[in-house]
């Protein structure tokens, strides 16, 4: 097979890449090692920043958004008798939605069903820094298979190939584990809230988060070790009680539909280009889920990276693709900071000294217009 680009891994970013570059009349194929009907069930991010909604638009796949998201103005921000509102309209002129990646996914992977290899194996990268670059791989009726492309992209999350194939010696990691984990349910119930409750409570953090106005989504600070099967669904509503609890007000518990535990994790490498080969999403960073910027985060690499790549193939000029590192990066760091701050603010550690101070932040965010307005601005995301 030959393209112009070969992109590894059918997640958002894989994905929106794909669908990008096709309307700037660019080729590529995109090959996924997890079936379809995985890749579709997946129940992972769900707040896109106004950047991210409004290029899903822009690119044609923004019904389902248009359709069903919901546009938040603010969140809540709680801890023991207060619930305080941060209204991200009136600080930024900004909001963000509240859309499933999965319904993102699916969209995507619609408008570009053509171009996708699923459930393919051994994924290998060859020949990045010389002339004839290709990806390999074994196609789900076991043939082996190769793409010649000029471009690869590695787009295939934190545990894929592409970043391994750059050489160890020439690799730069940041990378920080948090003592805790994140126990998260989907659940078939209206939500109880209207907009985001982020809760502080010395049991732990928890976060009151939706799908729709008939699905909700919570979150519970969890050990790291802890085992799904010991948090039967009583359980769950009962510890999301307790933490999200405020005199006169109620969760409205329901059929849990999905369960499940997720590692907390702040990692950059770099570089994020080597020859031809470009890694963006999960494949070059991870960040702690409290800012809700992973999946932003893939998208802005995308935004930058897209442009870029149909310049060069529309006049040969390189400077785009020289620049794209930098202009990633410097978005990247901003949210790994972000991310590690809300981290720090909201979970609760064996370390005495964290909750007077955690606290004492909380306090302050919400009373300061000045610091609601960094919050703010910062979760809505700054403007690609
Ligand atoms: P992925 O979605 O990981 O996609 C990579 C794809 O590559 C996968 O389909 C994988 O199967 C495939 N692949 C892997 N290896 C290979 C291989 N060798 N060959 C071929 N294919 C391969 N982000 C937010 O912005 N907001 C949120 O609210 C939010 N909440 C989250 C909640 C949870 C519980 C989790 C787990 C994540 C959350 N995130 C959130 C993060 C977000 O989901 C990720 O950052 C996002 O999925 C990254 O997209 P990606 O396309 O880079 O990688
Ligand atoms: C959701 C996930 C997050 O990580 C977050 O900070 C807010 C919301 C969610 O899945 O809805």
């Amino acid at each position: 097979m030959r393209t112009q680009v070969a992109i590894i891994g059918a997640g958002p970013a894989g994905l929106l890449l794909s669908r990008l570059l096709s309307l700037r009349g660019v080729d590529s194929i995109v090959v996924e090692n997890r079936s379809r009907a995985h890749v579709e069930a997946r129940i992972r991010a769900g707040v896109l920043e106004q950047g991210t909604a409004d290029l899903l638009v822009e690119a044609g796949v923004g019904t389902r958004l248009r359709a069903d998201g919901l546009r938040h103005d603010g969140v809540h921000l709680q801890w023991p008798g207060e619930r305080r509102r941060i209204d991200f309209r009136a600080l930024t002129g900004r909001s963000v939605w509240i859309h499933g990646q999965t319904e993102v996914v699916k969209e995507l992977l619609a408008a570009r069903e053509e171009e996708v290899h699923f459930s393919v194996s051994d994924t290998a990268v060859h020949d990045v820094t010389g002339p004839t670059p290709s990806v390999s791989f074994v196609d789900s009726s076991g043939t082996p298979r190769r793409i010649t492309c000029s471009i690869v992209v590695g787009a295939d999350g934190f545990h894929g190939v592409s970043r391994e194939s750059i050489p160890a010696p020439l690799r730069t990691t940041w990378e920080r584990d948090y003592p805790y984990a994140w126990l998260g349910i989907l659940a078939d119930v209206p939500p109880s809230t209207d907009e985001l409750i982020y809760a502080w409570h010395p049991d732990g953090f928890a976060l009151h988060s939706m799908r729709s106005t008939t699905r909700s989504r919570l979150y519970l600070q969890v050990d790291p070790g802890e085992r799904i099967e010991d948090w039967p669904d009583d359980r769950v509503w009962s510890a999301l009680a307790t933490r999200l609890g405020l005199p006169g007000w109620e969760l409205r518990a329901g059929p849990v539909l999905d369960k499940g535990i997720t590692p907390m994790r702040s990692f950059v490498s770099t570089p994020m280009r080597h020859g031809a080969l470009f890694l963006v999403g999960d494949a070059a960073h991870i960040v702690p889920p409290t800012g809700a910027k992973g999946l932003n985060l893939a998208v802005a690499d995308v935004a930058v990276l897209a442009p870029a790549l149909a310049e060069f193939f529309a006049s040969g000029r390189t400077d785009l693709l020289d620049g794209y590192e930098e202009r990633a990066l410097r978005r990247v760091w901003r949210s790994t900071h972000f991310a590690w701050w809300m981290t720090a603010m909201l979970h609760t550690s064996p370390d005495p000294l964290d909750r007077p101070l955690q606290l004492s932040q909380l306090e302050y965010v919400c009373s300061s217009a000045a610091a609601a307005t960094s919050l703010a601005e910062n979760y809505v995301g700054l403007p690609h």
